[in-house]
C-alpha cells in the first residue's frame, strides 16, 4: 500500500468522501459539530414521533422510538464532550427537524435520518483515524453500533429488510 514516495501518514489512500489528503483538528470539529446537529434533530423527532405514532401495529416501534430519543440525547452529550475535548465550540443550533402526520411516513423520515447519520460518522471515524485521534474513534464506533440498532429497528417496523 505505501510503495509511494509520499510517506505523509495523515495521507488517505482510498478517501471516500474525504477529498483533502489531510485531516485537520478543525476538519474533524467541523464534522463533528454537524454530527451534533443531527443528534439534536434526532431527539426532537423520537420525542414527538414516539408521541404521535398512530396504529396498533405501531405499538412495539412507538416504544423503541422512546429509547432511541434517550441514547441520541447520550451521543449529543458525548460529542460535544468530544468537540470540547478537541479545543471547539458545540454547536447550539439544531438541524431542522422534519415532520409528518402520517405514522408510515415518520419512520421513512427517521429511517432516512439514521442512514444519514450512520454514512456521516463512517467518515468521521476514517477522520479521526487519519488524525491519529484514536480515542475519539473508538467512542464514535460505539455510537454508530447504537444508529445501526436504530436503523433495524426502524427497517423492522416497516417490513423493510
Ligand atoms: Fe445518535
Ligand atoms: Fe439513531
Amino acid at each position: 500500500m505505501s510503495n509511494n514516495n509520499n510517506n505523509n501518514t495523515f495521507q488517505s489512500v482510498n478517501s471516500g468522501t474525504t477529498s483533502s489528503s489531510s485531516v485537520s483538528k478543525d476538519d474533524i470539529i467541523r464534522g463533528l459539530n454537524e454530527d451534533l446537529a443531527r443528534e439534536y434533530k434526532a431527539i426532537i423527532q423520537y420525542v414527538v414521533f414516539s408521541a404521535t405514532l398512530k396504529g396498533p401495529e405501531y405499538g412495539d416501534i412507538a416504544e423503541q422510538l422512546k429509547t432511541h430519543a434517550s441514547e441520541e440525547l447520550s451521543h449529543a452529550l458525548e460529542v460535544a464532550r468530544q468537540i470540547d475535548y478537541l479545543g471547539g465550540e458545540p454547536t447550539v443550533k439544531g438541524e431542522d427537524a422534519e415532520t409528518s402526520e402520517d405514522s408510515k411516513t415518520m419512520l421513512e423520515i427517521d429511517l432516512r435520518a439514521e442512514q444519514d447519520t450512520i454514512m456521516n460518522y463512517r467518515e468521521r471515524i476514517r477522520q479521526a483515524e487519519m488524525a491519529g485521534e484514536f480515542a475519539l474513534s473508538e467512542k464514535l464506533r460505539q455510537i454508530i453500533t447504537d444508529e445501526q440498532d436504530h436503523e433495524i429497528d426502524l427497517k423492522d417496523a416497516l417490513g423493510i429488510k
